[in-house]
């Protein structure tokens, strides 16, 4: 890298201006289909995304602090792949956790955060501005589920992406190769990925994590009705509506559900939709592989495996991918 990296790192925004989606027309639209669905990105409202830390906090959902282990036990090989002249790329940049573990293991020079949620990215990208006084931040503003390019900056480094929390678990795998295909092209030939997978297991461990014991992730679920009412004036009586969250074995994915406790109709804006007593809203899937499964996925969108990292009970894989 040319430029002069001092001993106090660079701060740079980039805003690409991410189009957005009409949520209402979206929203109506799901709502409309044979089987009625929500897309999951609108449980992220300011207390969905609070209910989202509480639950990585559960005693049930292990994914969180079975990563943030396996970046533990692995941390001298993690500190190879993000050692000097890296620049480490988050894809979302919700783990400010996680992203701490993994600055304070290596020492990336340049931290590009990557997200389309403008103030909370900026807030967490001056935050560890802050508190890692060496490190150059350049949070982009974009939806990286769509294709895009990191900005010249990005240049001369070499690139590692970072993608944890399962979060690939939330696409269907075939969305999941488009979405890994244009993260290789972002990132480049020869860059890597550091990738947290979810891997299968007993249905009851499975269920356990998506349904806990407090009803946190139940109130997760159903805050999504309450971001609707909030945000388009929908009239939902969130009481009127139940969890579930069913562990689908052909799939292999935790499907999440809205079901109406009873016949109703609902006002979303200017539409009305009418629910028959048990009919369902279908608003999360979260796969779980095998190993050999992801890989062939991740070989499908022009990655190779490098590295497997699990932990003692085999629950959860950090995955290094490079781009082929
Ligand atoms: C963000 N994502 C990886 C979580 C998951 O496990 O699929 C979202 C979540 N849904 C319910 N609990 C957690």
């Amino acid at each position: 890298m040319t430029s002069d990296v001092t001993a106090l790192g660079d701060y740079q925004f980039f805003d690409l201006k991410p189009a957005r989606r009409d949520m209402h027309e979206e929203i109506v639209a799901g709502l409309r289909e044979q089987n009625k669905r929500i897309a999951p990105k609108y449980f992220y409202n300011e207390q969905g995304s609070a209910l989202f830390e509480s639950i990585t906090e559960l005693p049930e959902y292990y994914l969180t602090r079975t990563e943030m282990a396996v970046f533990d036990r692995y941390r001298e090989d993690l500190a190879v792949v993000i050692g000097g002249g890296t620049c480490l790329v988050e894809y979302g940049s919700g783990s400010s956790q996680k992203i701490r573990k993994l600055l304070e293991t290596g020492q990336p020079e340049a931290y590009m955060p990557v997200d389309i949620s403008k103030d909370h990215l900026q807030s967490n990208a001056r935050a560890l501005h802050r508190d890692f006084p060496g490190l150059s931040v350049y949070p982009i503003c974009v939806d990286f589920t769509q294709p895009f390019e990191l900005p010249e900056i990005a240049n001369g480094w070499k690139r590692v992406g970072f993608f944890p929390g399962s979060s690939i678990g939330n696409f269907d795998p075939a969305d999941a190769v488009i979405f890994l295909t244009n993260i290789a092209r972002n990132l480049g030939r020869g860059a890597q990925l550091i990738i947290g997978v979810d891997r299968k297991k007993a249905a009851d461990i499975l269920e356990a994590a998506y349904d806990d014991s407090q009803g946190v992730t139940a109130e997760f679920n159903l805050n999504l009705l309450k971001h609707l009412n909030e945000e388009l004036g929908a009239d939902f009586v969130v009481d009127e509506f139940t969890h579930e969250a069913i562990y689908n074995e052909d799939l292999g994915c935790i499907q999440m559900y809205l079901r109406s406790r009873k016949d109703q109709q609902v006002n979303v804006g200017t539409e009305t939709v009418e629910f028959a007593r048990n009919e369902t809203i279908h608003t999360e899937n979260s796969y779980k592989y095998h190993v050999e499964e992801f890989q062939a996925l991740a070989e499908a969108a022009g990655f190779a495996v490098r590295s497997i990292w699990t932990d003692d009970r085999e629950w959860f894989a950090v995955v290094l991918l490079e781009v082929q």
